[in-house]
């Protein structure tokens, strides 16, 4: 059995590999070994068979024992180990959640179910770096894995509507403390059914633009308001956010010379753990909905198509239904007043599962087959 280094398996991303893990049994098929930052010497967590005591996370000669690593870690301890790691010449599968290594020229960046042809080429060339993609972009690519693998889509943009957990546990926390905090500031006047509703919407507003609402994280309020810009700020007018979709699609379908154009604006609201997103899509010819959906249909086994009807829509295209699972809804799929070769999607998903967590385990068993 290969020996098998996790690194940040208590983190939420790593809580939610570590739950997946143990679902699919996938600790029966290797020798693992758990590693920390803080709590070298003590028990490891509860999987169902012995395990050595927990190993220091910065120890590179203990880390150069595996045949394997996967880290939910974080980009800083990607950044400050991983080049120590392969100049002291270690040779193993680095599966890593961070961005850190996405964009470098030996690494994958694996989503299975739509690029496992780059992903066995790649192991026959002898890539060893394997990174999860961004997740709005592993969510939109296996929403939309039909008609890319079909060469349908000459451009899109998607605008996506992102989740609080896309800023880690704590974010959720405050969001949830500040939709709290909200209904607390007019609680007695909500219980008075004869209150005025602008009476009630007025004290909201204070409630929000006072000084009193947590924003450690977020920096201004989340809850009862949206925010249309995440991560860093970059020169062209993008934010980090928004580079991904491109840089990242194209990456994980392995195009170098004729690039997908992929763009749009990406903002937090207020939903726990699901990223929606709403795509305009310019396909290469006029293809019927009935076609373009049995193509998505058919892509891989977690994507599902709403029909575009309000019942629908409402009763498997939200985050409500989608949060917790594997599913892929995807619906409002229609043609736009802009041309029959032009249409709209929504597609909703987990940014913690297939977001995050999945692509890695699933690596991982390509690597034990
Ligand atoms: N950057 C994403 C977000 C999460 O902030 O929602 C991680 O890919």
């Amino acid at each position: 059995k290969q020996t098998v280094g996790l690194v940040g398996w208590r983190g939420m991303v790593g809580s939610v590999l570590m739950q997946r893990m143990r679902e699919e049994k996938d600790f029966d098929h290797i020798d693992p070994v758990f590693f920390t930052t803080s709590q070298a010497g003590q028990k490891g967590p509860e999987i169902g068979k012995d395990i050595p005591l927990l190993q220091d996370a910065t120890d590179i000669e203990a880390l150069k024992k595996m045949d394997i690593i996967i880290t939910c870690q974080g980009g800083d301890y990607t950044k400050a180990i991983y080049p120590q790691l392969r100049s002291a010449g270690w040779n193993g599968y680095w599966i890593d959640a961070a961005s850190s290594l996405r964009m470098d020229k030996d690494a994958i960046i694996v989503l299975d179910p739509v690029n496992q042809n780059v992903i066995k080429q790649g192991l026959k060339d002898g890539v060893k770096t394997f990174a999860g993609g961004n997740c709005t972009v592993s969510l939109m690519m296996l929403a939309l894995g039909g008609l890319f693998d079909k060469g349908h889509i000459e451009w899109m943009t998607s605008m996506t509507y992102q989740a609080a957990s896309g800023g880690g546990a704590r974010h959720m926390r405050e969001l949830i403390n500040q939709m709290g905090m909200l209904q607390g500031s007019v609680a007695s006047e909500l219980a008075d059914p004869a209150s005025a509703i602008l009476d009630i919407d007025r004290k909201v507003a204070e409630q929000m633009r006072s000084n009193t609402m947590p924003v450690d994280q977020f920096g201004v309020p989340l809850a009862g308001s949206l925010i249309p810009y995440i991560d860093s700020q970059l020169d062209n007018g993008q934010s980090r956010e928004e580079w991904k979709a491109q840089a990242e699609t194209n990456k994980i379908l392995g195009n170098t010379s004729s690039i997908i154009p992929v763009d749009g604006l990406c903002v937090r609201i207020g939903s726990m753990r699901c990223h929606s997103q709403a795509f305009t899509i310019k396909l290469n010819k006029d293809i019927p909905i009935a076609d373009i959906e049995g193509i998505l249909a058919q892509h891989n086994d977690w994507v599902s198509v709403v029909p575009n009807d309000k019942e629908a829509t409402m009763a498997r295209l939200t985050p409500t239904a989608a949060t917790g699972t594997l599913d892929i809804p995807v619906g409002r799929i229609r043609k736009l007043n802009m041309g029959p070769e032009y249409i709209s999607a929504f597609s909703v998903g987990d940014q913690l599962l297939w977001g995050a967590a999945e692509p890695l385990r699933r690596m991982l068993r390509i690597l034990l087959d």
